[in-house]
């Protein structure tokens, strides 16, 4: 593994120029990939919201082109220059700079510092990792965080936007698997049964929890919430919790803004806490995937994967940035 000259299938992202994106499947070489202290042959990646930015060209994910996407990467150790990992190991990279401005997990290797993974902890497969992926890593820290601020099953319900996707789903298995009563918000009312089988106890529309949004406070509704889309969304959630309640604000599908007034904080004593992945410290990280690959792995999780080649990925990306995934979808890097 030392000839940089070993190559590879990787997808490209090329800006030819600034609104014309071409993405395309080609080989690549070692001595192509950024400098670092590990070479990783990676056997899956996902696909991520991120992902899809960065492969449509958004400036606000990559600036560097040409690049290879993929913010999730699980595989095997081939080389690590500085010991700290040996040959064959298995690992798992999210977050950091992978799938931004450095070549990530849509690549059949990939070459990154010796401080970005983690070791695939006892209990999950590399498959499994990546049906989980940054999804299931922002999931299992939103609820995490939501217990560590006190919330508990016996204060109420808790509440799940933008349900039906990566970080959604994930979020009701490990919040009803933690006792909860879980009620989903989704815009694909249809798949009321995907999200019951996840573990939710009732599924609302999300249309429903904006009417009357303007108002200055709403009634008093959700214990806690995990929320991934941003927005009046999110505005209008903070304005229905319960006194003391708690909400994890992880995402932005419908909007990064966040028009709200300050009533439910200073009246309620509502908390809003952020959820950042990309940049977890590593004693946190690990603890999460530790409790991903016990009592928070999904039951289901089979069930709410869909298994991609890099050519699939095409279809893919627009399912994501139309807001229309149902689950995740893993990349498969070895059959390629
Ligand atoms: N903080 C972090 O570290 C972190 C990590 C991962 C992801 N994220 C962010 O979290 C969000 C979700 O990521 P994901 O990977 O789960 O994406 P995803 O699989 O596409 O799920 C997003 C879901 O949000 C809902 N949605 C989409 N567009 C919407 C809109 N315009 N208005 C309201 N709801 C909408 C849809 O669910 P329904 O149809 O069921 O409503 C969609 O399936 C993204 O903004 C992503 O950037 C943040």
């Amino acid at each position: 593994m030392r000839n940089e000259k070993v190559a590879f299938k990787a997808f490209i992202v090329n800006k030819a120029a600034p609104n014309a994106v071409i993405r395309e499947i080609r080989e690549r070489t070692l001595d192509d990939l950024p400098p670092g202290d590990l070479v990783v042959r990676v056997h899956y990646s996902s696909l991520n919201y991120k992902d899809a930015l960065s492969a449509t060209g958004h400036p606000g994910v990559t600036r560097k082109f040409p690049h290879t996407p993929g913010i999730d990467a699980a595989g095997e150790v081939v080389l690590c220059s500085d010991g700290s990992f040996a040959q064959g190991e298995k690992v798992i990279i999210t977050g950091h700079d992978l799938g931004m401005n450095t070549a990530g997990g849509w690549g059949q290797y990939i070459r990154v510092p010796s401080t970005w993974p983690v070791r695939l902890p006892d209990g999950l497969t590399l498959w499994e990792s990546m049906a989980l992926g940054t999804a299931g890593l922002t999931a299992a820290l939103s609820v995490l965080k939501l217990k560590r601020a006190g919330l508990k099953p016996r204060d109420g319900d808790i509440l799940v936007t933008g349900a039906t996707g990566g970080v959604g789903s994930i979020a009701v298995s490990i919040l009803a698997a933690e006792g909860y009563r879980v009620v989903a918000a989704t815009g694909k009312i249809e798949h009321a049964d995907y999200l019951e089988s996840l573990g939710a106890a009732s599924v609302i529309n999300r249309e429903q929890l904006t009417a009357e949004a303007e108002k200055a406070l709403l009634s008093e509704r959700w214990a806690g919430a995990v929320d991934v889309v941003g927005g009046m969304t999110l505005a209008a959630v903070l304005k229905s919790v319960r006194y003391g309640g708690v909400v994890a604000c992880c995402g932005m599908a419908g909007s990064p803004d966040l028009p709200i007034n300050v009533y439910p904080f200073i009246l309620r004593g509502v908390s809003l806490i952020g959820i950042d992945s990309a940049q977890c410290p590593y004693d946190l990280r690990m603890e999460v995937w530790q409790r991903l690959a016990n009592a928070w792995k999904p039951q289901h999780l089979a069930g709410a994967v869909v298994n991609c080649s890099l050519e699939g990925l095409e279809e893919k990306i627009q399912v994501i940035l139309t807001g229309k995934m149902v689950g995740r979808v893993v990349v498969d890097l070895i059959g390629c």
